[in-house]
């Protein structure tokens, strides 16, 4: 009996995960269980993984190899079945942090892991739209079918955004971006000095998103907020601020480094809590949000 994409999606997440034991983590299971479950699983799928019994999923690099082109396909299975909400439409996603260097070793950063931008981007490219994703540096492999420029600081990340917002239909600014940059960066390894700490002058950095917000033609515009209290009032205010129509706002404590998050978006109509769960299923909730009120606009006009 052929597998629903349930199944191979649930196969995919555990070999992606690439041990029996970080498996059996994942899922509050013991490992003998994640052990049946694949084992019944390969035999529903009628494919055999490399490594199993000696619980490394993904040890060899001819595994690791062969597990990544197992979920590229799955992605693309599953991008299949996504409601196409933004066919012709031209995306720019910021993704991760930026990183402000203080000396050659040194730099000041946000907490990001990239994976919300990423998911967003990923999500974008699904539902039809030709997406660009600008990220700063992250650990994360580049979702299928989308171009991806890579920048380290928030005056790089602001110059390729300047570069592809004209032409870009709807902008989404996830990127934790830098509120400030180091004015007395020096070129050589700054040496420490016992009982001495440096002294940091720090500039801020331009708000690309409310820069994007403010040009005449300017793309649809969704802004990020993570906040660590008081959700709604700061996600309230920032819009406002920024002058954008869409803001997903989430808690930082819980959504950092994390699979999963919980997020409400803020818009002209009120707020729509989107719920928890993993990134890119949150994701794909708000490219349909997003596509439902570009085609309200459209209406309208
Ligand atoms: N953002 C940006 N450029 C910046 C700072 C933020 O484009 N220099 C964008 C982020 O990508 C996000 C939104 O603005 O979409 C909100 O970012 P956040 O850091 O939460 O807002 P701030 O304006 O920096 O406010 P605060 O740090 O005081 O909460």
């Amino acid at each position: 009996m052929a597998a629903s994409l349930h199944q191979m999606t649930a196969f995919a997440k555990i070999v992606g995960t690439g041990s029996l034991s970080a498996a059996a983590r994942e899922l509050g299971v013991s490992t003998a269980v994640v052990s049946r479950k694949l084992g019944a699983l390969e035999a529903r799928l009628g494919v055999r993984l490399l490594n199993r019994t000696t619980r490394r999923i993904a040890l060899t690099d001819e595994g690791a190899r062969y597990h990544e082109a197992c979920l590229r396909i799955l992605a693309e299975i599953e991008a299949f079945f996504q409601p196409k909400s933004l066919a012709g439409k031209r995306v720019l996603v910021t993704a991760g942090p930026t990183e402000e260097p203080i000396d050659p070793v040194r730099v000041i950063t946000n907490a990001s892991s990239g994976k919300m931008g990423f998911a967003v981007a990923r999500a974008a490219r699904e539902a039809g739209a030709e997406v660009t994703l600008i990220s700063g540096p992250v650990a994360l492999a580049t979702p299928a079918g989308l171009a991806r420029v890579d920048v380290r600081t928030a005056q790089e990340m602001f110059d390729a955004v300047k570069a592809a917002a004209g032409s870009s239909d709807i902008f989404v600014s996830v990127a934790a971006v830098s509120d400030y940059r180091v004015a007395n960066r020096v070129a050589q390894k700054i040496k420490k000095r016992a009982g001495e700490g440096p002294r940091l002058e720090l500039v801020e950095n331009p708000d690309i998103l409310a820069w994007v917000a403010k040009q005449r033609a300017a793309p649809f515009c969704v802004g990020f907020a993570a906040e660590s209290e008081k959700l709604g009032e700061h996600a309230r205010e920032k819009r406002a601020r920024k002058g954008i129509p869409l803001l997903a706002a989430n808690l930082a404590q819980e959504a950092i480094g994390s699979d999963d998050n919980a997020i409400t978006l803020f818009d002209d109509n009120g707020e729509h809590p989107l719920g928890r769960g993993p990134k890119i299923e949150l994701a794909r909730k708000l490219v349909a949000h997003v596509a439902a009120l570009m085609a309200a606009r459209q209406r309208r006009r």
